[in-house]
């Protein structure tokens, strides 16, 4: 297989070729794509692999930095080419267009400061702020000097915030003063103070001024932003790093409760993000792609940050909703930069679909070319709605399926070649060797049938996560013992007669709600611990926007306790211990909740009676309490 330029595959014939030759000798296909990249010195084992220990390797004793690929690269052919235009919150606040240029240089800037206070390669550096470009500057100045960024959505509480600082025993914060969100204000830093009251490792927070707000800060360890620039000077020569040093951690919700810190490392998470995006998105060169993820999220590390840049391409990073000031807002952001890729949530497709179409008709968006979703499956409604009002029929929608633990898109059409069919993924990637598992755990063979079973992935691709952070054992646990020598996605799938895949959900205690991946076990720890309530189970129920939505069943120590201020008590406590976006939509108080003679809570019921099906409620034979499930339905919101 011969790349072009970019790296794109152009047909189905191309694709069927590569997707071959990526399976027959993966060492000489990824090394054709990392060939296109600057190496300080060039690797001498492409892949080194077992998923039994597990270790992967990838591009090993190569040498490189991801920034020079992301933004040195490009200096010679497009300094000028914006490489971020940024939108406000506010459409009346001015946006910004920083160019390759501009970028290298605040990267370069932003990197002396960290080493000026006292950041070194290998350290954790925690980014908790808006989708503000400094955001993105002081990110890729981590990456510059080969500090490991962690960032945390800043969505997240203060508790959220301190675990995850606690985990990687992060030295550094960086964060904003406050920012406004739709008409929400978030004073972010006084949540960091908050959280620091639980932790020990931070040494130095970094204070961005978003707003002019009075800003908390604490002597000899709060610095501003700005005044660190003032004695840094604006060239950097990069860190030489190994292919496989770890380049970020992110977390993640996991089964225990308690989320995991994916590692990911630097060459093979570079070639993957760059590829899957040329070849997704098929962008040209004066091209204007954006992806409304936040870069809290991996969608927003992979596809607003690494895999743009590292293409050259112009990024958008919008700091807002879509609601703010109004529904329009998507549209008239799309018009007014003539936005050619849009990639985005089903969970605002849906939000969006319920508003007037005349929110549409107002903005010629005649630009678009290629429509993405990603982050949970998109019903078939929200699918054609956005084929026929958004792309008109004439964009191709990619569907990608992918985890924070792939790094990377695993299974999508590429734009123009895959034919598309509502609701499916489509079809892996080169690269991706995907197997639908049965129940017996042996897997079931395409042969032109369709079929429905587990995900697993047979070998591994170049961005996979090389472990969790301080818990390879965990990682082990959690993702190569189910099936030997295979990964595990966590995700069920149906495969259609010509090999396309529908995802159609996660089968473990991870639960996603309006695209954000949550663990059941994470929200029962934070409802378990209000000193009413004894137990709890939380299930998710369908929902017309959010796709899904969270249903608590809580079990007290004394059930007169049970009222409307103590169900507020308890969202509350959850957005406070979690975040916001973790709030249930239904609360149900219940005297007992339904468990296996081993003492195991029948989730199973639970959803059934969540969504209301209680006519197929299946074998409950096995259940130690079978009566308490009647009382339950009796009483379900
Ligand atoms: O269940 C799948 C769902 O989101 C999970 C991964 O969540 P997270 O790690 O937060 O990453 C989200 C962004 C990549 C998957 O295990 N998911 C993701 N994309 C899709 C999807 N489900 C169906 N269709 C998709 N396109």
């Amino acid at each position: 297989m011969n790349f072009n330029e970019n790296l794109q595959i152009k047909s189905f014939a191309d694709y069927k070729k590569a997707y071959q030759e990526s399976l027959e000798n993966p060492e000489k296909f990824w090394s054709q794509v990392a060939n296109h990249f600057i190496w300080k010195e060039k690797w001498n084992h492409t892949l080194s692999w077992d998923f039994k220990k597990p270790e992967v390797k990838w591009f090993q004793g190569g040498k490189l930095n991801i920034t020079e690929n992301c933004l040195d690269r490009h200096l010679e052919k497009q300094s000028n080419k914006d490489a971020i235009i940024w939108e406000p919150n506010d459409p009346n606040e001015e946006s910004r267009h920083i160019t390759y240029k501009q970028l290298h240089v605040k990267v370069c800037q932003f990197a002396n400061v960290l080493q000026n206070n006292g950041i070194k390669k290998g350290d954790r550096v925690c980014i908790y702020m808006p989708m503000i470009p400094e955001l993105t500057v002081a990110m890729l100045a981590c990456a510059r000097i080969g500090a490991i960024h962690s960032i945390v959505f800043a969505g997240f509480s203060s508790h959220a915030l301190a675990s995850r600082i606690n985990d990687a025993e992060c030295k550094m914060l960086i964060t904003a003063n406050n920012y406004y969100r739709g008409r929400k204000s978030v004073e972010l830093k006084e949540i960091c103070d908050q959280a620091l009251q639980e932790t020990t490792t931070i040494e130095t927070v970094i204070v961005y001024r978003r707003t002019l707000n009075p800003t908390p800060m604490k002597e000899g360890r709060d610095k501003f932003w700005f005044d660190e620039l003032q004695h840094a000077y604006s060239d950097h020569e990069a860190e030489v790093m190994d292919a496989e040093d770890p380049l970020f951690i992110l977390y993640t919700s996991g089964a225990t409760g308690k989320p995991k810190g994916m590692v990911h490392t630097t060459g093979g998470y570079m070639v993957g993000t760059a590829f899957s995006f040329q070849n997704v998105f098929q962008p040209s060169k004066d091209d204007i792609y954006w992806c409304s993820a936040d870069i809290g999220w991996i969608t927003g590390h992979s596809y607003v940050v690494y895999g743009p840049l590292a293409a050259g391409a112009t990024t958008i990073m919008f700091e807002g909703v879509p609601s703010y000031p109004d529904y329009n807002r998507f549209w008239e952001i799309i018009e007014k930069y003539k936005i050619t890729q849009f990639y985005t949530v089903p969970t605002a497709i849906r939000a969006l679909a319920k508003q007037s179409v005349s929110h549409i008709e107002k903005h010629d968006i005649s630009s678009l070319k290629v429509l993405g979703s990603v982050g949970e499956p998109i019903n078939a409604e929200a699918w054609h709605w956005f084929n026929d009002h958004i792309g008109k029929g004439n964009c191709p929608i990619v569907d990608t399926w992918w985890q924070t633990e792939t790094g990377t898109i695993m299974i999508s059409p590429i734009a123009g070649v895959t034919a598309t069919r509502p609701t499916f993924a489509t079809l892996p990637l080169p690269g991706v060797q995907t197997a639908l598992m049965d129940e017996e755990g042996n897997e079931i063979e395409f042969n032109n049938q369709p079929a429905e079973g587990k995900l697993a992935i047979k070998s591994p691709w170049p961005a996979i996560a090389r472990t969790i952070w301080n818990n390879h054992e965990l990682y082990k646990k959690i993702y190569f013992s189910l099936y030997e020598g295979m990964y595990f996605t966590g995700d069920a799938a149906y495969r259609d007669a010509s090999g396309n895949y529908r995802i159609t959900g996660r089968v473990d205690d991870v639960v996603i709600v309006s695209g954000y991946n949550l663990g059941t076990a994470t929200i029962e720890n934070a409802i378990n611990d209000h000193e009413k309530v004894a137990e709890s189970a939380i299930v998710t129920f369908p929902h017309d926007i959010k796709g899904n939505a969270l249903y608590a069943f809580v079990t007290l120590f004394n059930k007169n306790d049970a009222s409307e201020k103590l169900k507020k008590q308890i969202k509350k406590q959850i957005a406070n211990v979690v975040g916001p976006i973790a709030k249930p939509e239904k609360i149900q108080f219940v005297s007992d909740l339904p468990k296996t003679r081993s003492g195991k809570i029948m989730r199973r019921i639970l959803r059934k009676i969540a969504a209301h099906q209680n006519n197929d409620l299946g074998d409950i034979s096995t259940l130690e309490n079978g009566d308490t499930v009647k009382k339950i339905m009796d009483n379900s919101v």
